[in-house]
């Protein structure tokens, strides 16, 4: 696990900000901000170290991933010529300076999977990334073309992460990807949802088709998967990807004139955005977390949380509690 950073520059330099002349001035705008910090070490590389990023290991090879990902649904659905798109370029340049390499996307968020293309070929980091895509079609001949359309659009051969969206068309797409990954075409196959209302059918999906993935919705205020596809996958070793973390940003508007908790500053969190991400990836079960902004500044909030101490148990349900 990293350390917890020893100062703002340092972790600002870590993550490429002070360079993009980005940090200070927004970053200021914290609403908290760190406990009292030790003098600034001397920039040699050690605050690389001091701020490197948590990994996990995938469960079925043991290849560790970033614990902080991002998830393109939203945020990334703009138009390739757009000022958003250029703001993404900075976001993804942040995000991979930062040690980030998880990006999920999906052929049914209109043209994210050409945005997520564009950029990775335009800043060279294809190989940087742990690239997660979806099958979200009715027969097999849909499915052969939408993967292809996949492939076409992201600028790639192959994906790292294949998995079935939603639980739609389950067996037809289940055994699609489980053939491509036979081919070579995926590294990894898995399911997702979103709702909790799914996740009793997740659950009993991963007991019957044991997928190397599953990714599903958890949050302070949406924490049933604790109970309910999480110890599944831990027992079966199935890695888990977190969705909604933020429950699609309505988080922030819960938190407004909130304080953080007096125990923030002891983890090294200052904003409820780290707060929220830190209590996803406190679980064992959770590989990674995947929250979608377009934002260069958040997106560096956001990879905050990838270092330094998780919560304990009892700060875990103090946070349950506060949004129930
Ligand atoms: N069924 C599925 O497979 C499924 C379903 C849902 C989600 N997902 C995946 O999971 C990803 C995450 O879920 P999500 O995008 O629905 O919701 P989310 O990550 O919970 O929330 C995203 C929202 O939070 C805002 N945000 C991000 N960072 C912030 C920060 N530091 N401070 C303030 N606001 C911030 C974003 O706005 P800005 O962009 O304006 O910053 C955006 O509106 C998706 O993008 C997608 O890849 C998959």
């Amino acid at each position: 696990m990293g350390a917890i950073m020893t100062g703002r520059r340092e972790f600002l330099s870590t993550i490429g900000l002070v360079g993009a002349g980005l940090a200070f001035p927004r970053l200021a705008a914290c609403a908290q901000e760190p406990s009292p910090q030790p003098p600034p070490k001397k920039s040699s590389g050690a605050e690389r170290v001091a701020g490197k990023m948590l990994t996990r290991k995938i469960p079925s090879t043991g290849q560790a991933l970033p614990v902080i990902g991002v998830g393109t649904s939203g945020s990334y659905e703009v138009p390739l010529t757009s000022a958003e798109y250029k703001s993404l370029e900075t976001v993804l340049r942040v995000f991979f300076e930062g040690g980030g390499s998880v990006i999920d996307t999906s052929p049914n968020y209109s043209n994210a999977e050409d945005v997520v293309g564009a950029l990775l070929a335009g800043g060279g980091w294809r190989d940087q990334t742990f690239l997660a895509t979806k099958l979200a079609a009715d027969d097999r001949a849909a499915l052969e073309h939408q993967w292809a359309d996949s492939l076409r659009r992201l600028r790639v051969e192959r994906v790292e992460l294949l998995q079935v969206h939603n639980l739609r068309n389950l067996d037809q797409a289940l055994g699609y990807a489980r053939e491509l990954k036979a081919r070579g075409l995926t590294r990894y196959i898995g399911i997702t949802h979103y709702l909790d209302s799914a996740q009793a059918e997740v659950a009993r999906v991963l007991r019957a088709e044991r997928p190397d993935f599953v990714q599903i919705n958890y949050s302070v205020q949406s924490p049933r998967a604790a109970d309910t596809v999480f110890p599944v996958a831990q027992e079966l070793g199935v890695a888990v990807l977190v969705n909604r973390a933020f429950e699609d940003g309505r988080l922030f508007t819960a938190a407004q004139n909130r304080a953080l908790p007096a125990w923030a500053a002891e983890i090294g969190v200052t904003s409820w955005a780290q707060m929220f991400l830190k209590f996803a990836i406190s679980h064992s079960a959770v590989t990674a977390v995947i929250p979608a902004t377009g934002k260069p500044e958040r997106q560096a909030d956001n990879l905050r949380a990838g270092v330094g101490p998780l919560l304990d148990a009892r700060q875990q349900s103090e946070l349950r509690a506060m949004f129930a």
